[in-house]
């Protein structure tokens, strides 16, 4: 199951081990379920049997969910502990998924998928590593494949509403940052950069605080040409 034994875990690894027993819990509550509405819409563009992977799965609701569908679900994460949340809830439910611990820049199965999905998971790094990572994720796209992004959105609408997705989001941002989770940086504007990933935008779905508060996640869809 682990590709990366005998190796020192990065610090980034332990810290996401230290929170993987709270990590979806608190999603859910801060984004009042709609961190979850976010990755279900995806589901409308799977099928049985498609292969599907999720880079940086962490505790993996979503990927739970793609193999409840009967897509052939590969899940990557450099968390060993969130990788064994996921694994408790196949037990479950007797339901198989590939886990493999490494870094996503080492997984290197190019145009092997016919998704790739990756929620929640490129602001954990900088401007210059969330490129190269988006870059490397649409490499194990097949060509006419999709790849999925459930992250939260560029505040937007009038003044008062970005302000306030601004600060809201921003609060997330700094707790998690606080226990060494992820950077402090703009929240990015993922299809701005696909044309250079050889990516076509084909599908963005705004989630709503509340449901009818300011937008502040969203769910994108680009297939590789
Ligand atoms: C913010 S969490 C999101 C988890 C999950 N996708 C979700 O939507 O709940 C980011 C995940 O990426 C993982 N991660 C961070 N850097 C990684 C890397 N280089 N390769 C693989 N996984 C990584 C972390 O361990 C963590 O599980």
């Amino acid at each position: 199951m682990s590709e990366d034994q005998g190796h020192k875990k990065p610090q980034l690894a332990r810290n996401y081990d230290r929170a993987a027993w709270f990590y979806e819990a608190s999603s859910t509550i801060f984004s009042l379920g709609q961190i979850q509405a976010s990755k279900r819409d995806q589901l409308q563009f799977m099928k049985p049997g498609d292969n599907v992977l999720y880079l940086g799965v962490g505790a993996g609701e979503d990927a739970l969910l793609a193999a409840r569908t009967g897509a052939k679900v590969t899940c990557v994460d450099i968390s060993q502990g969130m990788l064994d949340r996921l694994q408790l809830k196949l037990e479950k439910e007797n339901l198989e998924i590939e886990l493999i611990c490494q870094s996503a820049f080492d997984h290197d199965r190019t145009e092997h998928y016919d998704i790739c999905a990756t929620n929640y998971f490129l602001n954990v790094f900088r401007p210059d590593d969330m490129a190269r990572m988006l870059n490397h994720a649409a490499t194990l796209v097949r060509p006419g494949g999709k790849f999925l992004i459930a992250d939260v959105a560029v505040p937007q609408g009038n003044p008062l509403a970005r302000a306030f997705t601004f600060l809201y989001l921003k609060s997330a941002m700094l707790s998690f940052w606080l226990i060494g989770l992820v950077p402090l940086h703009e929240n990015y504007d993922y299809p701005a950069l696909f044309a250079d990933a050889n990516l076509t935008l084909e599908h963005v779905e705004l989630f709503r605080l509340a449901k009818f508060g300011p937008v502040a996640y969203q769910s994108i869809v680009g297939r590789k040409l």
